[in-house]
């Protein structure tokens, strides 16, 4: 899940361990002045009728580690994200202190904060059906009679591979989350829980010499068969059942992940293990960790090696990205070729036109797209089950409205004196400085059918000339994007055009076309004339090299902002049906024909094109 997304946080539902007032009155406040609803349930209770799935709803949990995995087991299911408050004594999952809880929550609120969508464990068998954020262990039960046996003996297999006989006091099969737990004291490794889903198995007290602990992917089926009488433990005991003699039961990732919500007011993993077990494995920096100011947004971060203490949660996986790809470490000099799709600019300018300026618009508008394409393809997928012609409509508008919200919130936090022009929503255009230009859901027609090919489309303009593109696919992942006159790429790589020059060899893409011109005159011409629904996701087609050219009778300025500038850094040509060169024009009251080509192909295409043409007037 996407930090951004929170950005339209309507809703919020506290769980709340006892003692708590002055930091539910707090939140009260809080909520109050945001027009965001609250609702207060004591932990143990359900939740009931106040969640609503329709609004965006955060969960907070108020005690410590306890109510927080409390909260888990009612927010995981609804996949609504978590965000846990310390008011406990020893606390590793509940990291955000009172005394910041409001600075926290507007981090929440403008999109600013970091999901970490944890794994958690899944366990099946004939007497359990549960999961667990943490950890199940399956342990000896202990014997009524003081001479019977003290051990237990579990056969183990992974994805039907025998590993061996686990003998002693039992195992732990824990996620990253709770690997710092009962694992851990048990000599497993520590397991740092940012993007980890794997999985470990360690034994408890083993009387085996051969026996290790083991990692294994979230996908792998660990089956436990009990040679005796066991008990089975999910998350310390909130699941526990007794298993018998021969029972098998089967351990693998869950589908469902726990999307817990991560502030600049988080201590970091390795600073709250060494602060909390006070295991001295480093000096523990006293310096409390800062949130990242304006300023230093506006300024840029200057991470460098040692600074691992007071940066914040994305500086550090930015940083251990980069390690593990030097090209993601790249200087803003060189940072738009290569690189993973939502860098970080270095250094962000307060200079108009500079480049790392379009770089942070190009890493907000790439994490709002992606955000945005969450609840598209949720809704996507209930388009699917739906027959009914006026609830499909209704699942459209309701896509395009969400998606719209993530993407213009998200713009107006970090970019608050920019203008948005947006499909879905009144004009606000700046035609002396940089403007946004959105489609938030671009191929409806497909989107309402159930096909996957729609995207997002979100451009920038300076003084009316598109200047950064993002187009994203929710259904296939892929996010195409470009700096004007800097290169275009996706998913991180450099793109660009083909550079076929006969028309029959050459895949053509016709987006509207009334008449049947384009396709008429092309079919036959060329290798294929495709029709697939989306303005901007055909052009980033043509900018990818999987079509030579695309074709628009008429387009709306949002339809094309993004995949101009995308085309066009990856080498394209544009024009009008005639030839002349395409000008963009966020006011025009008509909307315009395009041709788009690799260039080789534009003057054949041209003069097609303009044989149509006159046969379509001939016709008349
Ligand atoms: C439409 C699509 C389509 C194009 C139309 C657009 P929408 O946008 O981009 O491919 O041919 O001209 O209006 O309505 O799906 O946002
Ligand atoms: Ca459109
Ligand atoms: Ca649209």
């Amino acid at each position: 899940m996407q930090g951004r997304r929170l950005a339209t946080t309507d809703e919020i539902i506290a769980i709340v361990s006892p003692d708590s007032d002055d930091v539910v009155a707090g939140l009260e406040s809080w909520t109050t002045a945001r027009d965001i609803t609250l609702s207060t349930v004591d932990v143990g209770d359900e939740i009931g009728e106040r969640y609503d799935p329709n609004r965006a709803t955060l969960g907070i949990t108020i005690g410590g580690d306890g109510t927080f995995l409390e909260g888990i087991k009612t927010f995981a299911p609804r996949n609504v994200p978590q965000l846990g408050v310390n008011t406990g004594t020893l606390s590793f999952l509940a990291r955000v202190e009172p005394e910041d809880l409001n600075a926290a929550l507007d981090e929440v609120v403008q999109g600013r904060a970091k999901v970490d969508s944890r794994q958690q464990v899944a366990v099946t068998g004939s007497s359990v059906d549960a999961t667990g954020i943490n950890d199940v262990t399956i342990e000896h039960v202990p014997p009524e009679n003081p001479v019977d046996s003290k051990v237990t003996q579990l056969d183990v297999y992974a994805d039907d591979e025998y590993i061996g006989e686990f003998e002693g006091t039992g195992l732990a099969v824990s996620t990253p989350t709770g690997s710092t737990g009962i694992s851990l004291s048990a000599n497993g490794p520590i397991h740092y829980p940012v993007d980890n889903h794997t999985l470990q198995l360690v034994p408890l007290h083993t009387h085996q010499l051969g026996v290790r602990p083991i990692v294994v992917s979230p996908s792998t089926e660990l089956r436990i068969v009990t040679r005796g009488p066991a008990t089975l433990l999910v998350d310390g005991g909130r699941t526990h059942t007794r298993l018998e003699t021969g029972e098998s039961v089967l351990l693998t990732g869950a589908d469902r992940l726990a999307h817990v919500v991560r502030t600049s007011y988080d201590d970091h993993f390795f600073t709250a293990i060494a602060k909390k077990l006070g295991w001295g494995i480093r000096a523990v920096d006293d310096q409390p960790s800062t949130p990242r100011s304006e300023t230093d947004r506006a300024l840029g971060s200057g991470l460098h090696a040692g600074a691992i203490s007071s940066a914040t949660p994305m500086e550090l996986e930015t940083a251990s990205e980069a390690k593990a790809d030097p090209a993601k470490s790249s200087s803003a000099a060189d940072a738009g070729e290569t690189g993973s799709r939502s860098d970080s600019p270095a250094v962000p300018s307060t200079g108009r036109d500079d480049r790392t300026t379009l770089e942070y618009a190009r890493t907000v508008a790439t994490e709002a797209a992606e955000a945005a394409g969450e609840p598209l393809r949720e809704l996507h997928g209930q388009v699917d089950s739906i027959t009914v012609k006026s609830n499909k409509s209704d699942i459209v508008t309701e896509a395009d409205h969400q998606a719209n919200r993530i993407i213009t919130t998200v713009i107006d936090n970090e970019f608050p004196e920019h203008g948005i022009v947006s499909e879905e929503q009144p004009r606000r255009n700046r035609a002396d400085g940089y403007t946004w230009v959105i489609d938030p859901l671009d191929g409806t027609g497909n989107f309402a059918h159930g096909n996957p090919n729609y995207s997002v489309s979100i451009a920038l303009l300076d003084c009316g000339t598109p200047v950064m593109g993002v187009v994203y696919v929710p259904e296939t992942d892929e996010l195409f994007s470009a700096i004007a006159e800097v290169g275009a790429r996706r998913d991180g790589d450099p793109i660009e055009t083909t550079d076929r020059d006969r028309l029959d060899e050459s895949m053509l893409i016709s987006g509207y076309d009334p008449d049947g011109t384009f396709l008429s005159h092309f079919y036959q011409e060329s290798r294929g004339v495709r029709r697939l629904g989306s303005a901007a996701l055909n052009l980033c087609y043509l900018a990818s090299g999987s079509a030579d050219a695309t074709w628009e009778h008429d387009t709306h300025p949002w339809d094309i902002a993004a995949g101009l500038v995308i085309a066009r850094a990856a080498g394209a040509t544009i024009t009008d049906e005639r030839g002349d060169p395409f000008v963009f024009e966020l006011e025009a009251d008509d909307r315009t024909a395009l041709l788009g080509s690799n260039g080789p192909l534009h003057p054949a295409l041209v003069e097609h094109l303009k044989t149509g043409l006159s046969d379509r007037r001939a016709d008349r």
